[in-house]
């Protein structure tokens, strides 16, 4: 395991959603939302493309890490949501960045920003690629069901990216991914298209989801992950400075906090303003990090993914 961080950025969309705005086509309110999520407000993709977000943040990324996009030799994006059905997203910001290299896209929902790290590392340490960029991309907006309450007011549209380099230490200190195969608890469907042969109906393409088992399932990896993290690495929790974990509710963030006994201050948190944006929530909050001055060399970041799937990924890495 060889690479490090050297650069992040983000980029979200400009249109603001309020708890009250909701309030006003759904039978919510500002108190239930908050309350229940920790949420207030989320950015919604409105004269933005998926393809305009994911080209933002790629810039900002490789601004900040000083690396050329010449210089890029694979680019992963993360993303459920996609401007393109085929081909990858990636493609379209290679496009966008004018450049020729590998392009692909990963599928691993909540965890997919933790996964692209996981392949990443696996070409940085083949030799096949030095500089990776990688960027989780989400919008969410197009794959609610604007009636469904219980669902269309946790989700953000939002993109953010990582510039990834090769280092002489072993880093990430721990590499995890795993799933608990449960389709049915959180799925979007694929589209139904128009072939003449179908039998029966299909599906719309809408996220439904099971939330409680989303929810205990979600405290449940953030702790177990951690421990696990910790103890592949050969480092206490009370050793870790930054926990970036995804963000799905508030509640689900304190329920992780109390059980590890963790410093609730060394835990990053972007739900607020932006509901939860699938695997864009990581990079985002470690974006955020980097930008305010928080995350100095040699500081320990774990990180936990988890969502549809059911997918955990989990990284322990020296910024
Ligand atoms: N406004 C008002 N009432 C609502 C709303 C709403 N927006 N949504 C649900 N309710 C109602 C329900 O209809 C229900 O009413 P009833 O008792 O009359 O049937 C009541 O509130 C309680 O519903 P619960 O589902 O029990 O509410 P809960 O406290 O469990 O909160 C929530 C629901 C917020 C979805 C919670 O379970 C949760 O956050 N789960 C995890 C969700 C998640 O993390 N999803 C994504 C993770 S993976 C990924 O990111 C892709």
């Amino acid at each position: 395991m060889t690479f490090r961080i050297l650069g992040t950025g983000s980029a979200l969309p400009g249109r603001v959603v309020t708890n009250d705005e909701l309030s006003a086509f759904l039978d919510t309110s500002d108190e239930w939302i908050f309350s229940r999520t920790g949420i207030k407000e989320r950015r919604v993709c409105a004269d933005e493309t998926l393809d305009d977000l994911a080209e933002a943040a790629a810039s900002r990324a490789l601004e900040a890490a000083s690396v050329a996009a010449a210089q890029v030799d694979l680019v992963i994006c993360a993303t459920s949501t996609a401007d393109h059905l085929m081909p990858a997203e990636a493609c379209a910001v290679a496009q966008r960045l004018g450049i020729r290299c590998a392009a692909f896209d990963v599928s691993a929902a909540c965890a997919g920003f933790v996964l692209a790290l996981d392949v990443a590392d696996g070409y940085i340490a083949r030799g096949r690629a030095q500089h990776v960029l990688i960027v989780a991309c989400e919008q969410m907006s197009r794959v609610l069901d604007w009636a469904d309450r219980s669902t269309c007011v946790l989700f953000g549209d939002g993109a953010a990216a990582a510039v990834l380099g090769p280092c002489a230490e072993k880093n990430p200190l721990a590499m995890r991914f795993s799933t608990t195969p449960e389709v049915g608890t959180l799925e979007v469907a694929g589209m139904a298209g128009t072939s003449p042969f179908l039998v029966g109906t299909r599906p719309a393409s809408v996220l439904r989801m099971d939330g409680r088992r989303v929810f205990r399932f979600g405290v449940a990896a953030i702790c177990d992950e951690v421990e696990a993290l910790a103890s592949e690495a050969g480092v206490g929790i009370g050793d870790i400075d930054h926990f970036v974990f995804h963000q799905a509710n508030e509640r689900i963030l304190a329920a992780a906090v109390k059980r590890l006994g963790i410093e609730d201050a060394r835990v990053a948190r972007t739900l607020r303003e932006t509901g939860n944006i699938s695997s864009a929530c990581i990079p985002l909050a470690l974006d955020r990090l980097a930008r305010a001055g928080k995350l100095r060399p040699g500081d320990l970041i774990a990180m936990v993914g988890f969502g549809a799937g059911l997918d955990i990924g989990a990284c322990l890495l020296r910024w």
